[in-house]
Order: C-alpha cells, then sequence, then structure tokens
C-alpha cells in the first residue's frame, strides 16, 4: 500500500511537471466538513468541549462521508449525474426525484450535513440576549408568537416533546409570510417542505448527552444562553429580501 502511495505521489509531482496529470476528480468534488465558526471549548461552560468535538469530528463528519459516498454514485451514474449537480440543499427539496435505493442515504446523511452546519452557525461564545430593538427578527416574533416569551414558550414545549432522536426548528414560510416552531424526526429538514431555517437546535442525545445526561430541559436553557440572535435575524433577513427579488 505504501509503494502504490509513493508511486502515485511520484506520477502525480511528474504529471504536474510535464502538464500530463489527471486530477483527482472524485476526491475534489468531495464535500467538506463545514468548520465551527468558534474554538471546540468557545461554548463553554454551557456546551462542553468534549461534546463539540465528538459531536462535530465524528457524528458531523459521519454525515459528510456518507454523503459524499451517495454523491459519488450518483456523479457515477449517467441518469443521476443531474442530482449530484443540484447541491445538497436544493437535492433536499427535490428528495422525490433521488431514486428510492439512495433516497434514505441522501435524506439522513444529506440531512445530517445541512442540519448540523445551520446549527453550529446559530450558536455563538457572544449570543443569548434577545433580538435586537428594531429588527426583522423581532417584529417577526411579536407577529407570529406575540412576544419573546411566547415564542421561547411554544419553542421550549416543542423541543421538549420530541420523541426520540429529531431536531427543533423555527422556520419562516415565505408564502404565508409567518414564523413558526416546527420539529422533525431523525435528520429530516423543513426545507423538504418549502420552509426556510432561521433557528435550528439539534435534539439527539449525542448534542448533549455528556454534560446534561437526559436532562433535555437543561440542555434548551444552555442553549438559550449561547444562541445567536444576531444570525438568526441575518438569516430572516436573507429569505425576506430573496423573496423580495422573486417578486420582481
Ligand atoms: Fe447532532
Amino acid at each position: 500500500m505504501k509503494t502504490f502511495g509513493r508511486w502515485v505521489c511520484a506520477s502525480l509531482v511528474l504529471g504536474v511537471l510535464t502538464g500530463t496529470a489527471t486530477p483527482p476528480t472524485v476526491a475534489a468534488q468531495n464535500l467538506p466538513l463545514p468548520p465551527l465558526p468558534y474554538a471546540y471549548d468557545a461554548l463553554e461552560p454551557y456546551i462542553d468541549e468534549q461534546t463539540m468535538r465528538i459531536h462535530h469530528l465524528k457524528h458531523h463528519q459521519a454525515y459528510t462521508d456518507n454523503l459524499n459516498k451517495a454523491l459519488a454514485t450518483m456523479r457515477g451514474d449517467p441518469e443521476l449525474k443531474h442530482l449530484a449537480k443540484m447541491g445538497i440543499d436544493k437535492l433536499l427539496q427535490h428528495l422525490d426525484e433521488v431514486p428510492p435505493r439512495l433516497r434514505g442515504q441522501v435524506r439522513n446523511h444529506g440531512g445530517g450535513y445541512v442540519n448540523h452546519d445551520q446549527f453550529w452557525r446559530n450558536l455563538s461564545p457572544n449570543g443569548a440576549g434577545e433580538p435586537g430593538q428594531g429588527s426583522a427578527l423581532q417584529h417577526a416574533i411579536e407577529k407570529s408568537f406575540g412576544s419573546l416569551d411566547g415564542f421561547k414558550t411554544v419553542f421550549s414545549e416543542a423541543c421538549l416533546g420530541v420523541f426520540g432522536s429529531g431536531w427543533c426548528w423555527l422556520c419562516f414560510n415565505t408564502e404565508a409570510q409567518t414564523l413558526s416552531v416546527e420539529t422533525t424526526s431523525n435528520q429530516d429538514s423543513p426545507t423538504s417542505a418549502g420552509l426556510e431555517v432561521i433557528i435550528a437546535l439539534d435534539v439527539w442525545e449525542h448534542a448533549y448527552y455528556l454534560k446534561h445526561q437526559n436532562r433535555r430541559k437543561d440542555y434548551l436553557e444552555a442553549i438559550f444562553a449561547v444562541l445567536d440572535w444576531q444570525e438568526a435575524d441575518a438569516r430572516l433577513r436573507k429569505v425576506l429580501h430573496d423573496a423580495t427579488k422573486e417578486d420582481l
């Protein structure tokens, strides 16, 4: 194996020098593990470093690897190539176009890939507080839930009510122009139902068990201590902006 590896390396170097190297197309097309936007210990003491490391480097990496396997299978099939080119966000919105033999893999691992990236970016060591005064998110929350406390009550009840492994979401419906709290099982994404994700909360036990054990309520309180309202507001503003462009 080592000899073969050295041969591949030497061939690539020689190829580059002579201009005949074939680029490693499959590896180059693989989606990378989305990076955390902060250090593994940045959310201490609310979310512990060990949980963050395992969650990102093991769980999120596994979803990434398995999604890449599904995409490689699609790229290798002339009838499915167009699906691989869609991009994972769009693919999750068109799961019915994925053949049954690959649909579960895309739904579970593609969902896991996207959901976790949204989740990491919803958290921040500079989070907590509340949506900015006069922000789009503050207005939308008041319109849909009456108040921030009203939203937190609905969101908390939904989060605690998720049976087994799943997610709790704050979503925006562009047709109804309202926010709603949604829950999904496993790695299902509300984008598959045409909703826009404003806040993603992972309520799989792997997200909190090392520190909070079975106490999901404690985990939820910890999340509110590091929730990045600015990121949530930025997502809503982008959705509203994009919807305006589509109307023009
Ligand atoms: Fe997770």
